[in-house]
């Protein structure tokens, strides 16, 4: 049982951060939410996504790549800073770094990323674009536990949106965010249960 514990969640983010939005919203809608974000990090300074969590009260980090040498210094400082806030699951949301092999390891079953695709097809960037090209019907996203190849760990859930007659990468795109948005705190609830069980 889990006696009202809420898993402290840290939300990476590189812009905007309607993803993180949608994750804020879940939380504070349901008193028995299962998790709580506790930190937001973004590795861009001035991503809109920082000005959303400050609103909601959430602590917030720059951590600029830039400001390090290689991926590795900088993972080691995002890790520092997720392990001091006392952080037990991470979401990356519209976060834009390639993790290393080693900070992927040392979060395995406890970072989970959104994916604007039916996983395991459009693995990658411009996945609305080649859903189009494909002639598909129907498109999507997934939230997935993230493992050391890309967009490749296993989904947590999917939602399907169909491609209209007439879409562009633009107009699909927006269709899938709504989704996005539906999706990922269901995903970050069942991935939270499953850690206080
Ligand atoms: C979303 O489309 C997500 O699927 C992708 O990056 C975008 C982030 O958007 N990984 P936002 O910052 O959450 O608004």
């Amino acid at each position: 049982m889990s006696g009202g514990r809420k898993v402290r969640t840290g939300v990476l983010i590189s812009g905007r951060g309607s993803n993180l939005q949608a994750l804020i919203d879940a939380a504070a809608a349901d008193p028995a939410f299962p998790a709580e974000i506790a930190l937001v990090i973004s590795n861009r300074p001035g991503a809109g996504g920082l000005e959303r969590a400050a609103k909601a009260g959430i602590a917030t980090a720059t951590i600029d790549h830039k400001d390090y040498e290689g991926r590795e210094v900088f993972d080691a400082a995002l890790h520092d800073a997720l392990t001091e806030a006392g952080i037990e699951l991470v979401c990356l949301a519209g976060f834009m770094r390639i993790l290393t092999p080693g900070f992927v390891a040392r979060w395995e079953g406890r970072m989970l990323n959104i994916h604007p695709s039916l996983l395991p097809k459009y693995k990658g960037v411009d996945t609305h674009a080649r859903a189009l090209a494909a002639g598909d019907t129907v498109h999507g996203c997934s939230v997935h536990y993230v493992t050391a190849e890309l967009d490749d760990g296993p989904v947590i859930a999917q939602a399907e949106v169909p491609v209209l007659k007439g879409d562009t990468p633009e107009t699909l795109a927006d269709r899938v965010l709504e989704a996005e948005h539906r999706l990922y705190p269901q995903a970050w609830r069942t991935a939270a249960a499953r850690l206080l069980d």
